[in-house]
């Protein structure tokens, strides 16, 4: 309202852009890591890590490929995806000199310390969540093709315990990921409210 009592227009807020490679990497991610969840759960199914062939089996409705050979398939293909778009995704960041400024800094950790701006400190945790999944994506690479090939990569199953701790681990990745979609979506909203979200999907 002004001091004549007339609204005002409605300030119009910046439109936010986002790198193209940026967008079309966090796009097929998002794709290749829902294809990778869905058809790891048909594999788990076929033999569940926790418990056994009794175990719990993950309801159908979360897995992807129908039975153990199809979740395979599925997997499989799915994994040249997931594989290629993180390595464009590291020599774009490489390229461009990204690490700089894009991710978790000291400056984020001293306004997580001291939150004394509530705002800041949400964008550093923002940035500290997605931050902190990229080496997790990466273990789930790294972890797949060890489960795949362990007489070829013995001194990383190794390093990790062996074949059966080796599966909790690469397992682990999908509830880590499910806790992370939330927070890293919860976080994007409050810091960037629907902007930001936007931004990330739109060239
Ligand atoms: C598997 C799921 C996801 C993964 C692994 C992921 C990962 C990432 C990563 C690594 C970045 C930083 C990219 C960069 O700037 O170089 C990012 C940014 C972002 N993501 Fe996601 N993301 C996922 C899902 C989502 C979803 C579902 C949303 C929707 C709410 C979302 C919203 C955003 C936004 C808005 C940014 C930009 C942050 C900013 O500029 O401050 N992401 N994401």
């Amino acid at each position: 309202m002004t001091s004549e009592g007339m609204v005002k227009p409605a300030a119009k807020r910046p439109e936010i852009h986002q790198p193209i490679a940026v967008v079309i990497f966090h796009s097929l991610n998002i794709f290749a890591v829902l294809l990778m969840a869905g058809s790891g759960l048909q594999i788990y199914n076929a033999n569940p890590v926790f418990g056994g062939r009794s175990g719990f089996q993950i309801p159908e409705l979360f897995c992807l490929g129908g039975w153990l050979a199809g979740g395979r398939h599925w997997h499989f293909a799915a994994m040249w995806l997931f594989a290629l778009n993180m390595l464009f995704y590291v020599g774009y960041v490489i390229w461009k000199k990204r690490y700089r400024k894009r991710y978790v800094s000291t400056a984020d950790a001293h306004a997580i310390l001291h939150p004394d701006n509530p705002k800041r400190a949400i964008y550093a945790w923002h940035r500290l969540v997605y931050s902190a999944i990229l080496p997790v994506l990466l273990f789930a690479l790294v972890t797949g093709p060890a489960m795949f090939k362990p007489a070829q990569l013995g001194s990383l199953v190794q390093s990790l315990g062996g074949w059966d701790s080796l599966r909790v681990f690469h397992f682990a990745t999908v509830p880590l990921l499910v806790v992370f979609v939330i927070l890293h979506s919860i976080l994007a909203f409050r810091s960037g409210g629907i902007a930001l979200v936007r931004s990330m999907f739109r060239c």
